[in-house]
């Protein structure tokens, strides 16, 4: 936080709004679902890709005001299993901004210190593209900054899938295990090390899930804003921080907050505070 507000331009909003932020009570991990790329694209009567292209620059803004902010993991979802459906010159595009992208930033990402890594069935992505990825993950792999995941191929019921696989696979070698527990099945997750996210933003104003991060989730807080993610910029993530910090996080349990229900009923003794 100190490093993004030496940063930022000092009475500038993203400085302004920096400041109201705690610290101390950031998210540690912030998943992404950057959606409206081609409704931007449409409104200006340009083709869908245009709006690919322009989604680059948020990417680039968000990375770095999270580096700069101390957010130990950021993921973002770039591709999914059902975008294969869209038409082909529609998808090369994506590779092509993705595999530009990784040569253009590489330096960047390596300067702030990030590790790049992706989560998805990446084996079925075209080979130039994988190969790119391989570069950027072995380059950055030693970072001991912000971890950035990159969601490719990725969908959370295939994630799911290939963790039953997983555990299918291991028994026809070792015997099947009797049961697994929570923390055991997280451990065989594509996010294994990178806990759950604890805020999920979703621009263009869907209020949808997408497939994505099912089972990480369960307990993430949710924001989403109607901009179109080209539009989505450092204030905007500022402002989802804000109201994040403004969430009373229960996990199913009972308020931490001496909020006035909760004095009340403390009263009896017995406070329940609904999930
Ligand atoms: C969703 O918008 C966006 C995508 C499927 C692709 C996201 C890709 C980028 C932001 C470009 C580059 C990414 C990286 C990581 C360098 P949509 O096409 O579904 O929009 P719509 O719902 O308005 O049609």
């Amino acid at each position: 936080m100190k490093e993004f507000l030496e940063w930022a331009s000092p009475g500038s909003e993203e400085w302004q709004t920096a400041r109201s932020l705690d610290p101390t009570r950031l998210p540690r991990h912030i998943a992404v679902i950057m959606d409206g790329n081609g409704r931007w694209a449409k409104k200006r009567f340009l083709p869908r890709v245009a709006g690919h292209r322009a989604g680059v620059k948020p990417v680039r803004e968000i990375i770095e005001a999270c580096c700069r902010l101390d957010i130990e993991t950021l993921t973002l979802y770039a591709f999914s299993v059902e975008n294969w459906k869209r038409p082909h010159s529609e998808i090369e595009t994506l590779w092509k901004l993705l595999r530009q992208y990784l040569r253009a930033e590489l330096p960047e990402l390596k300067a702030n210190g990030v590790r790049f890594q992706t989560i998805g069935r990446i084996e079925a992505l075209p080979q130039e593209v994988r190969d790119d990825i391989d570069n950027a993950i072995v380059e950055t792999a030693a970072n001991t900054g912000m971890r950035l995941n990159v969601a490719l191929n990725y969908s959370g019921r295939s994630e799911l899938v290939d963790v039953v696989n997983d555990l299918l696979r291991r028994a026809g070698k070792h015997g099947a295990p009797q049961r697994i527990n929570e923390r055991e099945l997280g451990d065989l997750l594509y996010t294994a090390d990178s806990g759950d996210p604890d805020l999920l933003i979703r621009t263009s104003g869907e209020f949808r899930i997408s497939n994505f991060l099912l089972w990480q989730i369960a307990y993430c807080e949710i924001w989403v804003t109607d901009r179109y993610w080209p539009d989505f910029r450092t204030v905007d993530l500022l402002e989802a921080l804000l109201d994040y910090q403004s969430r009373d996080r229960r996990y199913g349990g009972l308020s931490n907050r001496s909020s006035s229900t909760t004095k009340e009923a403390a009263k009896d003794e017995v406070v329940v505070v609904n999930d």
